[in-house]
């Protein structure tokens, strides 16, 4: 039985005092929903005050990129010791976004996947196809080719210390949410992938579902025998919302 996640990407946004609110507001309503696991990703500079608040709760956190460098001279980047540092847990890498917006290749995200593990922390690693992809007919061999980069530089075994998040980039921030099925069609075709290198693997990794999921659709998702719980971006900022999610998961 694979224990559902739920995790909050919050993305570049909130003040000090926004999330100061929000962490409050989640730690307030999460006792009543239990769900297995929860996690929030704020941006970096709130990574302190994250822990500060969330220490001893049953919520964790994590960043939502790291670099592949150790230390030095890299303006703007962020090793895995300082998320260390500040008790995260997860990472995520290769979000879309880091894909488009700053050109991440398939290999890159593979490095990071591979720093991240071996510094201990936990990486949501992102996989999806973008509307074209998809309307070309090619969604599987995307996700295919973005999963093997990873197991190609680390073996199938790595996987059992990550978790997969299949974001189609077409439901992210859209509205548009894949159907359940058809999230359950490429959660299958991603466990079977993993299953062919190794059945024990596929069996205990986690797969998230992410692209406009909100709480009045997160049942009927995570419902499905492939989908583990959710990586929530705009319904992870605000809290009702958030738990609402949570709820559903259970
Ligand atoms: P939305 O939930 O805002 O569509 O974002 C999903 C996402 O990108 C999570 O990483």
């Amino acid at each position: 039985m694979r224990r559902p996640l739920v995790a909050g990407n919050w993305k570049m946004n909130g003040s000090l005092e926004s999330v100061r609110d929000l962490l409050d507001g989640i730690k307030r309503g999460i006792d009543e929903v239990r769900v297995a696991e929860v996690a929030v990703c704020p941006t970096y500079v709130f990574l302190p005050e994250t822990e500060k608040l969330l220490a001893g709760s049953v919520i964790g956190w994590g960043g939502q990129d790291l670099s592949t460098e150790g230390a030095g001279a890299f303006t703007g980047e962020v090793a895995a010791s300082m998320l260390n540092d500040f008790g995260c847990q997860y990472v995520i890498v290769g979000h879309s976004e880091r894909r488009t917006y700053h050109v991440e290749s398939d290999e890159l995200v593979a490095k990071k996947y591979a720093v991240a593990r071996a510094a201990g922390l936990k990486p949501i690693l992102c996989i999806g196809e973008t509307l074209e992809e998809r309307e070309a007919g090619i969604t599987e061999q995307v996700v295919a080719r973005q999963l093997d980069a990873v197991i190609d530089l680390e073996g199938v075994d790595a996987l059992a210390d990550g978790v997969i998040a299949y974001e189609p980039v077409w439901a992210i921030g859209t509205g548009k949410t894949a159907t359940p099925e058809q999230a359950q069609d490429v959660h299958a075709f991603i466990r079977g992938r993993v299953a062919q290198k190794s059945a024990e693997v596929a069996e205990g990794l986690r797969i998230l579902y992410g692209g406009s999921m909100k709480p009045d659709n997160a049942g009927e998702l995570i419902g499905k025998p492939d989908i583990d719980g959710g990586l929530i971006g705009g319904a992870s900022l605000k809290a009702e919302d958030f738990l609402g999610i949570c709820t559903a998961a259970n």
